[in-house]
């Protein structure tokens, strides 16, 4: 069994971005900009986004974090996307989801500029993927994408189930997989709460890529031997035996699974590093856009 490393690679793909940033000052050029909003005071939410402003101290961008109240109206985040799509020093942007109830996500994704869209959630970034052309993959689709690359795991072929069909993970995840190329060719099935006998599927996986966010879902029963497993879960579970009082907790029985897995990726340390290095890539490619 091969542990999918994210924490290395990902480590990897900062000191790339890094070495290019010096480049860039070295060049007397400016560096990238990555700017993320988030609304209201969600735990999880507000450590992400505060990992992905550490990310990018490290690597050499710049970085600003627009703090918003859970109350804000969508007018209110509306201008502050209006304001952000015409600002010449920003390169890119994220809104950190979920939103508060009042406000209508896919009305604000909409807004971004779709040349600033760094976390791919535009329809027109969406559809590009769809089609093949040029664009902001998701970070988490691109990351698990680049682990898959960086390991030379073969796809070509296989049967790849994804477990999950959310807008972020599940469903660009089962497009790229199907994609022509390489990480691609695969024949897919995406899965989902409706889906029946899902054991059934699974167990004739070749790769399956689990984005449910339920702890421990996927056993060792559901998979067969030398599968690839790609465990995007990650859920804060209470544990008063920890510092913070939970612990996160992926959607697969690692400690089962692992014994059957030919590929395996830990939780935490697997895809969660990949998807910010993925979104310090997809700045840098916003900031090379803009310089054409
Ligand atoms: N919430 C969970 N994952 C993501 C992500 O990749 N981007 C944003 N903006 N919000 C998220």
């Amino acid at each position: 069994m091969v542990l999918l490393d994210g924490k290395k690679i990902s480590n990897d793909i900062k000191n790339e971005i890094a070495e290019e940033v010096k480049k860039m000052k070295a060049n007397g050029e400016k560096v990238p900009h990555l700017a993320a909003i988030i609304v209201g005071n969600d735990g999880a939410s507000l450590t992400y986004v505060a990992s992905k402003v550490r990310a990018c101290e490290r690597v050499g961008f710049d970085s600003t974090m627009v703090r918003l109240s859970n109350t804000t109206s969508q007018v209110e985040l509306l201008d502050k996307i209006y304001e952000l799509n015409e600002d010449p020093e920003i390169d890119g942007f994220i809104i950190q989801l979920p939103l508060p109830k009042q406000i209508d996500t896919q009305k604000v994704l909409l807004a971004v500029n779709p040349d600033k869209d760094v976390d791919g959630f535009h329809p027109m970034n969406f559809g590009r993927m769809a089609l093949d052309m040029s664009t902001f993959i998701p970070a988490t689709p691109f990351g698990i994408l680049e682990l898959l690359d960086r390991y030379g795991v073969d796809t070509q072929g296989k049967h790849t189930v994804v477990i999950g069909r959310s807008h972020i993970v599940g469903r660009p995840m089962s497009i790229l997989m199907g994609r022509k190329g390489f990480p691609g060719n695969s024949t897919v099935t995406l899965t989902h709460s409706h889906t029946k006998n899902i054991t059934q599927i699974t167990s004739q996986a070749d790769i399956i890529i689990s984005a449910l966010g339920v702890p421990n879902f996927l056993k060792a029963e559901m998979v067969k031997d030398d599968a690839v497993i790609i465990d995007v879960g990650i859920t804060r579970v209470p544990d008063d035996s920890t510092e913070k009082g939970y612990r996160i907790t992926g959607d697969v029985d690692f400690e089962n699974v692992s014994k059957k897995a030919s590929f395996i990726t830990p939780v935490p340390g697997g895809v969660g590093p990949m998807t910010i290095a993925m979104l310090l890539k997809n700045t840098l490619l916003a900031r090379e856009r803009q310089m054409k």
